[in-house]
C-alpha cells in the first residue's frame, strides 16, 4: 500500500553554534586519537552551543531561517513540533519556548521524544495533521544540545557528539507532483537499554549519588546499536523502493542520520550511490540526533544540490531504539 501525503515542505533552515570543537579538543583531555576517532567515525570537529544558548533557542534561530526560507512568518503556522531528547527542562516542552520566542500565541506546541529518528516522526506527525485539512502550516524543528548530556570524561560518547538544530516549515501541497511519497515510523521498545540517560527521570529521579555515578549523562552500547543502524537502514530503504517503486536513481539525495561515516557507508555502497548522493556532514558536526537530518536537508537546498521537483530519502534510527524514513518530492 502506498504512504503518500499531499504535503510538501515549503522551507527549511538550520542553526550550528559558533564554537569548534576538533578532536584535539579530546585528545588533549582523553585516552584517544585522531586516527581512533576519524577511523572509527568519521568526525574531525563538531559545534559546541554557548554558555548562554540553549536547546530552545537554537531551535529558534533554525525555524527563523525556515520561515524566511518559505517567505512565511510565524502567524503563518498552525503548529510547532519541536523534536528533541535535550530540551531546555524535562517540561514544559522546548516547543513552548520557540512558540513564545516566535511571537505567536494560542497555537500548539509540543515536543516529539524519538531522539535521533525525532525530526522525521515530528515532520511524519505534521504532515498527518496538515492531511486533516484542520491545520494548513506546521513548523518541525529537530534540535539537540547534545554537549550537556554526554560524560565528558568517557571517551567512547564524548567524541560523537554535538550541538544543532534543524526546521522545516510543511503545508499542504497545491500539486499533485509535490508530496510525502512515503513513510514509515517503528520502534523497538525492548532495545531501551542500548542508549539512555539511566537517572533524571521518573524511573531513577535524580540523586547525588546518581549525580556521583554520572548517571545524568547518556549511556551507549555502541557497537551493539551499530550492528542494528546498519540492517535496519537497508530494510527501510528496501521497503520504501518497493513501495514506491522507485529505484536508487529516481533519489536525487539520501540524507542519512548521522551517527557513523561506516554505517552511511554501508547504506551507499548497498545502494550503488555515488558519494555526491549521500549527505556526510558528520566530519564537521557529529552526531546531532534530531537535528542531523534536517541540518542535512537545509544544507543541500541552500547550496543546490536539492531542487523543487527532487526526490529526497531521509532515514535516521534513534535511542528506543526508534526508526523513520520518509522519501518526498521537493
Ligand atoms: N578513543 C579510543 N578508543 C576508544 C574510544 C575513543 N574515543 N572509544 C572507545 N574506544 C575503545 C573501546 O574502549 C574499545 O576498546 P577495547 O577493544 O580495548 O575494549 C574499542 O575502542 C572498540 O570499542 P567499540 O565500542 O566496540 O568501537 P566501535 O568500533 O563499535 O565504535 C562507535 C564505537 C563509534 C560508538 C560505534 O559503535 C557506533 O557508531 N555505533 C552506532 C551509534 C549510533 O548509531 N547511535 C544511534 C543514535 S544516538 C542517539 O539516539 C542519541
Amino acid at each position: 500500500m502506498t504512504r503518500e501525503l499531499p504535503i510538501r515542505f515549503l522551507g527549511t533552515g538550520s542553526y550550528v553554534p559558533e564554537k569548534v570543537i576538533p578532536n584535539q579538543h579530546f585528545i588533549d583531555r582523553l585516552d584517544t586519537s585522531e586516527e581512533w576517532i576519524v577511523s572509527r567515525t568519521g568526525i574531525r570537529e563538531r559545534r559546541y552551543a554557548a554558555a548562554e544558548e540553549t536547546t530552545s533557542t537554537m531551535a529558534t534561530k533554525a525555524a527563523e531561517r525556515a520561515l524566511e526560507d518559505a517567505a512565511l512568518t510565524a502567524d503563518d503556522i498552525d503548529v510547532i513540533i519541536c523534536a528533541t531528547a535535550t530540551g531546555d527542562h524535562q517540561f514544559p516542552a522546548a516547543a513552548t519556548y520557540v512558540q513564545a520566542a516566535l511571537g505567536v500565541k494560542d497555537i500548539p506546541a509540543f515536543d516529539v521524544a524519538a531522539a535521533c529518528a525525532g525530526f522525521l516522526h515530528g515532520a511524519t506527525l505534521a504532515a498527518a495533521l496538515l492531511t486533516t485539512g484542520i491545520y494548513k502550516r506546521a513548523l518541525v524543528v529537530g534540535a539537540e544540545l547534545l554537549s550537556r548530556f554526554v560524560d565528558q570524561e568517557e571517551r567512547s560518547t564524548a567524541v560523537l557528539f554535538g550541538d544543532a538544530a534543524g526546521a522545516a516549515v510543511l503545508g499542504v501541497s497545491d500539486s499533485p507532483e509535490h508530496r510525502i511519497l512515503h513513510f514509515d515510523l517503528g520502534c523497538d521498545g525492548t532495545r531501551t537499554d542500548l542508549i539512555l540517560v539511566p537517572a533524571g527521570g521518573s524511573r531513577l529521579p535524580a540523586s547525588q549519588t546518581t549525580v556521583a555515578e554520572r548517571m545524568h549523562y547518556m549511556r551507549m552500547k555502541g557497537r551493539e546499536v551499530y550492528k542494528f543502524a546498519v540492517n535496519k537502514i537497508q530494510e527501510l530503504i528496501e521497503r520504501a523502493l518497493a513501495t514506491t517503486g522507485l529505484t536508487p536513481d529516481d533519489l536525487k539525495l539520501v540524507i542519512p542520520h548521522q551517527s557513523n561515516l561506516r554505517i552511511i557507508e554501508s547504506a551507499r555502497e548497498k545502494l550503488g550511490l555515488p558519494r555526491e548522493k549521500m549527505t556526510a556532514h558528520i566530519d564537521r558536526y557529529g552526531n546531532t540526533s534530531a537535528a542531523s537530518v534536517p541540518t542535512g536537508l537545509d544544507e543541500a537546498r541552500k547550496d543546490g544540490t536539492l531542487q523543487e521537483g527532487d526526490i529526497v530519502l531521509m532515514v535516521a534510527i534513534g535511542a528506543g531504539l526508534t526508526w523513520a524514513i520518509m522519501v518526498a518530492r521537493l
